[in-house]
């Protein structure tokens, strides 16, 4: 059977190994997933064990997917664009880097969703690997324009830099964005929740009732972002759910040749059949 993981910290309450093994059922492909906590300077050593115990592959989740893009001694383009890995492939004793949260928030906002994209104006709130891994993907998809805004300025500003597009996508000071007009897409993919704040404090004027907030974090962590954009008067309020089924159907398909069928797998988590993931 081969071995794959979920690398984070802290991780226990990552639903990828649920998710895993539900679309290993699905497809009739044995593995075992499992998550390991790491933290930031145990992650490099914690991998190699991995590795040496027969892992292919892994996810990485917060707070190392920049230290896995560091780590790889290959990457793929997306990967590169983001400066963020959150799939690794093992191939012929080295690391492979990958990113599917693009993507995987792209196809849940626009396959599942039926979202339409093109030519919205953008904020993206934070510039963490998440930020940093849905940031290309939000361009790829036709905003027109992606403002960063960021706790700490300078990861936003060499976020902007990165991505290489100066006309469409730049930086800002958190604190002016109240002069920045009113956005038709909001994403937040700071922690904050993660890490206690209950309240989120944004200009209400950033939204018009045509506006999508999307919050990255799922359960808990997505409250205080969509109970903003609740009272902000957005129109529409995702959370991180779907695109996390989805990232991790894109890291499937890399490790197995095979995409699941992410509809039952998504339709579980949200509760309507618990069945399909309980955990292994
Ligand atoms: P992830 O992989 O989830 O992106 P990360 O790389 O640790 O995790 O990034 C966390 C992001 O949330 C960063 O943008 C961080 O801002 P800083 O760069 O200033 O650290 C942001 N963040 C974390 N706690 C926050 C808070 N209380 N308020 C605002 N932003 C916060």
């Amino acid at each position: 059977m081969s071995h794959y993981a979920v690398f984070g910290h802290p991780v226990s309450h990552s639903l990828s190994p649920r998710i895993h093994a539900a679309f290993g059922r699905q497809t009739g492909i044995e593995l075992n997933y499992t998550a390991v906590d790491a933290a930031p300077e145990a992650f490099m050593q914690a991998l190699d064990a991995f590795a040496a115990g027969g892992g292919r592959g892994a996810n990485v989740t917060l707070p190392l997917k920049e230290a896995a893009f560091a780590l790889c001694s290959a990457t793929s383009e997306r990967a590169q664009r983001a400066g963020a890995v959150n799939t690794l492939t093992r191939n012929d004793g080295q690391w492979h880097g990958d990113n599917t949260d693009g993507i995987g928030l792209v196809r849940d906002l626009t396959g599942r969703l039926r979202l339409d994209l093109r030519g919205r104006r953008a904020l993206l709130l934070g510039a963490g690997g998440s930020a940093r891994g849905v940031a290309p993907a939000l361009l790829d998809a036709g905003v027109s324009e992606l403002i960063i805004a960021n706790r700490t300025p300078e990861r936003a500003d060499a976020l902007a830099d990165a991505l290489g597009e100066p006309e469409r996508a730049h930086s800002r000071y958190w604190e002016d964005l109240v002069n920045e007009g009113d956005f038709a897409l909001i994403v937040n993919a700071t922690s904050a929740s993660r890490s206690g704040a209950t309240e989120f404090s944004l200009p209400f004027q950033l939204s018009t009732p045509r506006t999508l907030a999307v919050d990255l974090n799922y359960g808990e962590a997505a409250i205080a972002f969509l109970a903003w954009a609740r009272t902000a008067g957005c129109r529409d309020m995702v959370d991180g759910l779907g695109m996390l089924v989805e990232q991790a159907a894109a890291a499937f398909e890399l490790w197995h040749g095979v995409r699941p069928d992410t509809a039952p797998v998504y339709a579980a988590l949200r509760g309507k059949d618990a069945s399909l993931v309980t955990a292994d």
